[in-house]
């Protein structure tokens, strides 16, 4: 396994639609591992493909947030919402492709997700509570859309010139 880079807003990349995962194999699974260490080493709740520069509609999540005994890592290749809930509710979010900042965005509640595992195989899960938010949010960047692309033009362009000032103090 090995930590890779996660790309930081506004790297053109994380603006790309992701291709379907069409080939099962040991390279995908390979990826999917680490995309798990690089999650846990950057304490993260979850990660796209897209978000290390792959563009490939794949995501890891884990809730628990750490690499302890009770870790339960979650894989999901080429998810689908298959229903949601009208039902909405804001939730603030924050993302490790930009960094330190946090807003509240509106989603739906719940969520019904098709998804392949890691060999292909098929499965629905029902999701609400974070387990929503953060899927609907890691889908997102299978499309090329942040959470910052949610809110006002306004904020957005504040939180990105935050994120672009922060960039620049750490590499001075
Ligand atoms: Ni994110």
């Amino acid at each position: 396994m090995a930590i890779r880079e996660i790309l930081v807003a506004p790297d053109p990349k994380l603006k790309m639609k992701a291709r379907r995962v069409e080939t099962f194999d040991d390279d995908l699974r390979k990826l999917l591992d680490d995309m798990v260490e690089t999650m846990y080493a950057a304490k993260g709740i979850g990660l796209a493909a897209p978000q290390i520069g792959v563009p490939l509609r794949a995501i890891v999540m884990d809730l628990a947030r750490d690499e302890e005994e009770d870790a339960a890592p979650r894989k999901f290749l080429n998810p689908e919402i298959v229903w949601e809930s009208d039902e909405e509710v804001p939730c603030e979010e924050g993302c490790l492709s930009v960094p330190g900042q946090y807003a509240e965005v509106t989603r739906p509640a719940q969520c019904r997700v098709r998804y392949q595992d890691e060999n292909g195989v098929r499965h629905e899960i029902d999701c609400d509570g974070l387990l929503a938010v953060c899927i609907q949010h890691e889908m997102d960047h299978l499309e090329g859309v942040l959470f910052v692309d949610h809110l006002s033009m306004l904020k957005r362009n504040m939180i990105l010139r935050k994120v672009a000032k922060a960039r620049r103090e750490k590499a001075s």
